[in-house]
This record gives structure tokens, C-alpha cells and sequence, in this order.
């Protein structure tokens, strides 16, 4: 399917646009969506363009009964001379792709995905922020709309897109969250859905992060199944540096791989700055703590960028990582990262795809 099959029908009664200082995460939408359907029958089918409206679901519709609804995170930027462009769109789609297979759902092809989401963020590329730590989040959904209560994969899908112009994920801003780890709930188990961004694993974390918000901590840490081992914060991977070494978990079947994971592994490398990805165990990070070894935390998402960790809480224990300040790696990576999806740096990887 070419992208001249897209039809584009623009809406006649544009919104507002938000003030960059008051975006927050998630609250505004655009004027238009991307939406294409897919039947067993028909294959992909009818791709548009549209005004951003309620869908028409049919409330048999699988995904609203046995959950089959997968979702990615990605962002369009405006770069230094006013071009647009987003960052790794093939990343977002592989990782779909893979999530889909899990889930036995239908994954749009790549050409249909990416050629989709640009047709829709050129439409409403005014909406693209130009401030420092703003972006157009763009939110590509795939979910079940056949009508059957039997419990088998759908025949049937929809595959759309939104957009919203973001700014900070945390409202810390760019300053060191607080994170509590996690010891009673869990997020994925070896042979679950961990490794793939479902919406069940967001269903899922609620009930933890409503707890730790009552405390004040910003997310939770996940641990694996046994408590033992640290995994991911749910909205962000986790990095550790350890004296000089930075270290990461390894991707075991229940984390889910980022794009701003993998790219901050290629920062580091470019830089010499040793990067490893194993298994780490919470033990290793309050004796890291305790000797000195322990030199900064930081998570790292699309949505969260580079949020340096600055406190990290227990019930039966806390500890402060370096004094509550972003440390350098992070900081580094923050500006290397943002510096290349705003064009202010050189993009040596090839990470940004230009839409107009
Ligand atoms: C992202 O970073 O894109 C995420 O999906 C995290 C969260 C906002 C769900």
C-alpha cells in the first residue's frame, strides 16, 4: 500500500494551541488522527487521515474483552532551521511488530506504519513545540475490533494514531526523581507479556504507582519475580554507574527494550564509556551505595528522555544517590540526546527521519 492511497479529510474547526510552558505530559491532542483497518478478508484496508474524533467500536469488540491492544511511543521534533523530523520511526515499528506476534494480532506493515504517522504529523506539524524539552509525542495504537466473545486471536483490527505535544513526562522537570522499588506487586514473570508494550503491563502497574504516589515517589521500580534482581520502572529502562562502568539489565523476556535504552547503549560506546548489560541485583545497589561504588542512577523513554533518579525507597530502607543531583553521564546523554533530536548536534546514527 503506497502512501498515495492515504486520504487525508482535514478538520474544519481547528483547536487552540497549548502555551510550550503548560504542556505537561498527555493532556493536549491534535486536530487530526491516522486510522486503517485490517480483516483477515480484506487485508489493510481504507487508511486515513481524519479530524481527530471518537472511534466506533462495536462493544463485542476483542480488545474491550480479552485485551488484545498494543501501543508505542515515539516523538517528531522540530530541529535548528525549522524541518521536522522524528526519531528512529523503525525502531517503534519493529518492536510492534514483535509485540503483535506475541499477542497474535496483525502489525501494519513498515511502509503503512511510517508513511501513516508522517502523513499525519505533516498535517499537524504546526503543533510540533520548538522549546527546549518539547516534542509531539505520537501514540501508534493497535488494537482488536472483531465482535466474538470466543477466546481466539481477532480477525479484525484497527491500527491508529494521535498526537500530543509534550513536555517534561515527570513534573520534577529535568531535576532527580524519587523512585520506590517494589516488593510486593510485579510487573511481568519469565514467559509473559513483559518484553512487549501491551496495555495489559500498563494495566498492570497502576495499582503499585497509585501507592508510591501517595508517598510521593514519582514510579516504581520493578523487581523480578524472586524480589531479587531490579528490572525496569514501567515508563522507563533503568541504568546504574558503578565507579566508572555504567550497567544496565539485560533484556531477559520480561523488560521491555527502549529506543532511548539502545541509543544511550550507542552514546555510551561511542564515547568509550563502558556500558554492560547483565543482571543486577537490588543487594548490588545498596552495597553500592554504601561503599561509594554507586556514582548515579538514571531511567531513560521516550516519554522520560533522561531522568536522573535521586532517592531511591524501600519499606524498610532509603538511600539518597548522589546527593539528589543529576550526575554527569546523565547529564551528557540528556544534551548529546536532545542536541541530536533538535539538530543541534550531528545525528552520526542516522536516528532522525525527516517528514517534510
Ligand atoms: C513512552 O515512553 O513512550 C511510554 O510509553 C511510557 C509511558 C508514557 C507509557
Amino acid at each position: 500500500m503506497s502512501k498515495s492511497h492515504i486520504t487525508l479529510s482535514k478538520s474544519s474547526n481547528l483547536k487552540n494551541k497549548p502555551e510550550s510552558t503548560s504542556l505537561g505530559f498527555g493532556r493536549y491532542f491534535t486536530d487530526h488522527m491516522f486510522k486503517v483497518s485490517y480483516s483477515v478478508k480484506k487485508g489493510w484496508y481504507e487508511p486515513q487521515v481524519t479530524p481527530y474524533q471518537a472511534l466506533q467500536l462495536d462493544p463485542g469488540a476483542s480488545v474491550l474483552h480479552y485485551g488484545q491492544a498494543l501501543f508505542e511511543g515515539m516523538k517528531a521534533f522540530r530541529m535548528q532551521g525549522g524541518r521536522c523530523a522524528m526519531f528512529r520511526p523503525d525502531f517503534n515499528w519493529n518492536r510492534m511488530t514483535e509485540g503483535a506476534a506475541r499477542l497474535c494480532m496483525q502489525a501494519p506493515p513498515k511502509d503503512l506504519f511510517i508513511e501513516g504517522i508522517k502523513a499525519l504529523v505533516k498535517i499537524d506539524k504546526d503543533w510540533i513545540p520548538s522549546e527546549k524539552g518539547c516534542a509531539l509525542y505520537i501514540r501508534p495504537t493497535l488494537i482488536g475490533t472483531e465482535a466474538f466473545l470466543g477466546v481466539r486471536p481477532a480477525e479484525e483490527y484497527l491500527f491508529f494514531v494521535i498526537l500530543s505535544p509534550v513536555g517534561s513526562y515527570y513534573s520534577e522537570g529535568t531535576k532527580p526523581i524519587k523512585i520506590w522499588v517494589e516488593e510486593e506487586y510485579i510487573r511481568a514473570a519469565p514467559g509473559g507479556l513483559g518484553a512487549t508494550k501491551a496495555a495489559a503491563n500498563y494495566a498492570t502497574s497502576l495499582r503499585a504507582a497509585q501507592e508510591a504516589k501517595k508517598s510521593s515517589y514519582s514510579q516504581v521500580l520493578w523487581l523480578d519475580v524472586n524480589r531479587e534482581y531490579v528490572e525496569e520502572v514501567g515508563t522507563m529502562n533503568v541504568f546504574f554507574v558503578f565507579d566508572n562502568e555504567v550497567v544496565t539489565p539485560s533484556l531477559d523476556g520480561t523488560i521491555l527494550g527502549g529506543g532511548t535504552r539502545d541509543s544511550v547503549k550507542t552514546l555510551l560506546q561511542s564515547w568509550n564509556v563502558p556500558v554492560v548489560e547483565r543482571k543486577i541485583k537490588l543487594a548490588e545497589i545498596r552495597e553500592g551505595h554504601k561503599s561509594g561504588r554507586l556514582k548515579e542512577m538514571f531511567g531513560t523513554g521516550t516519554a522520560a528522555v533522561i531522568s536522573p533518579v535521586g532517592e531511591l525507597a524501600a519499606k524498610q530502607w532509603q538511600i539518597v544517590i548522589n546527593n539528589n543531583q543529576t550526575g554527569p553521564i546523565a547529564a551528557r546523554l540528556y544534551e548529546e540526546l536532545t542536541g541530536i533530536q533538535n539538530g543541534m548536534r550531528p545525528d552520526v546514527f542516522n536516528w532522525m527521519d525527516w517528514i517534510d
